[in-house]
């Protein structure tokens, strides 16, 4: 059994301190630990009062979801719930540390919470297609009221000890945790033998029953921040079920059954996987364990545009000095003013004090002058996407910058060698493919070069972490991982279009497939111009896909940035408008390029889109540019918003059946006569054996048996 529950005496008074490292999960061990200490307690006639606090950091940081799906080892969660309910001792939860899910569920039971001043609580269920379902939805709104435990629940956020003090889910805030617990047991169980449950306090429900306003508002929430998730419709439903049943057991085993829906839905296991893809992506196969890590103590950017503005607050969020160099006097002050608007942004919307604001923005330095980096343990260049000027760039801080630095790029597609060759310190050369909003995206793409060296990536990979963003390793390969899946899935859009289908039609489907943007919303968004300025100066003829695109450029129509494109955009507005003038366009260039416009029905549109980004994905793994399959699905969802209630394309994959996706590609395949269908050889092997995609072969096997070598990826994105 994993984990255990330490049992002490001390003054008259019980502890129990749940022992499960790293953060204390209510694994099996714990849930028995815990009952039989209650029992223990009880049964001391010496014992007048009971503190429950966890080992370490952490106090229970949840459930143990590698339990998930399996048997069920010993006491349920239940059983312990009731057993510390109806414990005729007082218990008072000590809340050392982080109190989520399951742990925040534990302490709900106790008859009283003090929380350490840097404790936080939570009930983030929602993010793995469940619901609070240890008695959470039923009895946090008895303590916060129904709108504020709703906010909580389908946000999954996580509180800070000062606010579950305001909100009423702690009675105190302690710098003295145990010590100060173990007082307030002693006094309490002296002064009274009626010790109070959450259960009990209906006050906060009788209020609610009146007002449908917070349903309303709560399902308004759940549609805008969880579009196609089935957990928080579940989530309602139970605080309905605390509010208008009167029996608090009633609503209880309302929970337990909406829980089990969840428990069983697809989503939750799509989201399952995300969550431990999230962890798996971190870890790089052939880099050992203990590699050393270095010191980030200070960071420098070049280029103080879209992404280096971006990256640069990354940074000071997460407490690191940086410094920002641009050539241009001008740029450089837009730049630093950007930074400092969206920080404002935040302090007017409460997320940041302005004395947070000005000791975040204090952390932010610029100038005009490359020796005010050489002091700096990493820099990342953000320039424009030029391969001479990024050489240029990396001669210079190869001088400039102490030797043993990290020097980055943020390229989207350039070849991370080629840029490692003009330095002397190769080893120390990585790709950093941050997103735009990079302050915002989770996804960063970390491009391994032929010479990066194991110390180079795990100080990355660690960087990462301390970013808060979800870090996956591609080989430098063209494209990368997303951007190579973006190329075909934005080809096969652009094909439709040619063929007969008009671009709402297009984004409306995949928007209800759950992609959060369309691909033509996504390209008026990006600019239509920058591939047509880059195909003019290369002198060859556009591919097909491109043609239409290419017309509108002729025509002005650039995107959002010029109010007209795919669709057309008011002055000051992102919000599309059909553009009805473009059909004469669309007639043209089909016509011209041999093909009859015909309709076209949803459900061809998001097999096409969907199944270029799936082919194209088994590629990638069988190239061994992607380390698992599972990260092909976390750089997906962080980067390029495909629902994560889907698990990701190659999840996703998996779900349809490997052989249903090679019948689709077949029957589109004839369809189309496009090689983008001629089924991966990945995807045929796996289902000739019978495997998913994620159960393939190590990747030396794959490089062996698929005879792949870098070289051998055509320089075609
Ligand atoms: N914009 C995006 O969505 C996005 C997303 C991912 C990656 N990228 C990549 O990030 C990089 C930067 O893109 P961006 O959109 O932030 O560019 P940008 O045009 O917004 O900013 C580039 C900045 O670099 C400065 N600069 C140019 N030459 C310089 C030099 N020699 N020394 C110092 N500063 C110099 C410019 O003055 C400008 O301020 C590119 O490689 C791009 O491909 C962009």
């Amino acid at each position: 059994m994993k984990g255990t529950v330490l049992y002490e005496v001390r003054d008259d008074v019980a502890i129990l301190t749940v022992d499960n490292p790293p953060v204390n999960p209510l694994s099996d061990g714990v849930r028995n630990g815990l009952y039989e200490s209650i029992v223990k307690a009880e049964e001391d006639s010496d014992v007048k009062g009971i503190v429950l606090t966890g080992n370490g950091r952490a106090f229970i940081a949840g459930a143990d979801i590698s339990e998930f799906g399996g048997n069920v080892e010993g006491k349920s969660l239940n059983e312990v719930f009731r057993k510390l309910e109806f414990c005729d001792k007082p218990v008072v939860a000590a809340i050392n540390g982080i109190a989520l899910g399951g742990g925040l569920e534990t302490a709900l039971c106790c008859n009283y919470r003090i929380a350490d001043i840097n404790a936080f609580v939570g009930l983030p269920e929602v993010n793995l297609g469940l619901l609070p379902g240890g008695g959470g939805t039923q009895r946090l709104p008895r303590l916060t009221g129904p709108s504020e435990a709703l906010k909580m629940m389908l946000t999954g956020s996580h509180v800070p000890a000062k606010k579950a003090l305001n909100m009423g889910i702690v009675d105190q805030i302690s710098e003295n945790i145990l010590e100060d617990s173990i007082e307030f047991v002693k006094n309490i169980a002296s002064e009274t033998d009626a010790h109070p449950k959450v259960r009990d306090k209906n006050d906060k429900m009788l209020e609610a029953k009146s007002n449908d306003n917070v349903m309303v508002e709560a399902q308004a929430m759940a549609a805008k921040g969880r579009k196609g998730q089935f957990a928080p419709g579940q989530i309602i439903k139970c605080v309905e079920a605390a509010i208008n049943l009167d029996d608090f057991d009633e609503g209880l085993k309302k929970e337990g059954e909406y829980f089990l829906e969840c428990l069983m839905h697809p989503q939750r296991e799509a989201m399952i996987h995300i969550f431990f893809g999230e962890r798996a992506a971190s870890k790089i196969s052939d880099v050992p364990k203990d590699t050393k890590i270095m010191d980030i103590k200070k960071a420098g950017i070049i280029g103080s545009g879209t992404m280096g503005g971006g990256i640069a607050m990354c940074f000071a969020n997460a407490g690191i000095p940086v410094h920002i160099i641009d050539q241009d006097e001008e740029n450089l002050k837009r730049g630093i003013s950007v930074i400092e608007k969206n920080y404002d942004f935040m302090v007017n919307k409460g997320k940041l004090t302005s004395e947070q604001k000005d000791s975040v923005f204090g952390l932010v330095t610029s100038s005009l002058n490359y020796s005010d980096i050489s002091d700096c343990d990493i820099v990342i260049e953000a320039v424009y996407e030029n391969l001479e000027l990024k050489h240029e760039i990396f001669k210079a801080l190869d001088q400039h910058v102490k030797p043993e630095a990290i020097l980055a790029s943020n390229t989207s597609g350039l070849d991370i060698d080629s840029i490692a060759s003009i330095t002397s310190r190769p080893e120390k050369i990585v790709g950093t493919h941050f997103f735009s909003p990079a302050n915002i995206m989770r996804l960063l793409e970390v491009v391994r070069g032929e010479q990066t060296s194991n110390e180079t990536l795990a100080t990355i990979m660690a960087i990462g972490k301390k970013l808060k963003k979800a870090a996956v390793v591609s080989l430098n390969a063209p494209g990368f991982i997303g951007n190579r899946m973006l190329f075909g899935y934005t080809a096969q859009a652009n094909m439709l279009l040619l063929e007969g289908a008009l671009p709402h039609q297009i984004d409306q489907a995949l928007e209800s497939f759950g992609l959060n943007m369309g691909p033509f919303r996504m390209m008026d968004l990006v600019g239509l111009d920058l591939g047509w300025r880059a195909r003019k100066l290369s002198g060859k003829e556009s591919p097909l896909h491109a043609k239409i695109g290419d017309e509108l450029c002729e025509q002005n129509r650039y995107g959002q940035k010029s109010g007209a494109g795919y669709y057309n955009y008011s002055e000051g507005s992102r919000a599309p408008n059909p553009a009805p003038e473009n059909e004469a366009t669309y007639e043209k260039i089909s016509s011209e390029n041999g093909f009859t416009r015909r309709d076209i029905t949803d459900e061809e549109i998001v097999d096409r889109c969907i199944l270029a980004l799936i082919n194209e994905g088994a590629d990638i793994l069988s190239e061994g540019v992607a380390q698992r399959a599972a990260d092909i699905d976390v750089v997906y969802i962080n980067g390029y918003g495909f629902p994560i209630w889907r698990g990701g394309p190659m999840h996703h994959a998996n779900a349809l059946g490997l052989e249903v996706v090679i019948e689709k590609l077949e029957k589109y395949k004839e369809i189309t006569g496009s090689d983008v269908y001629k089924p991966s050889e990945m995807l045929l092997k796996l289902a000739k054996d019978g495997l998913k995609l994620g159960e393939a072969p190590s990747k030396e096997e794959r490089k062996e048996k698929l005879g792949f070598e870098m070289s051998s990826v055509a320089n075609n994105f």
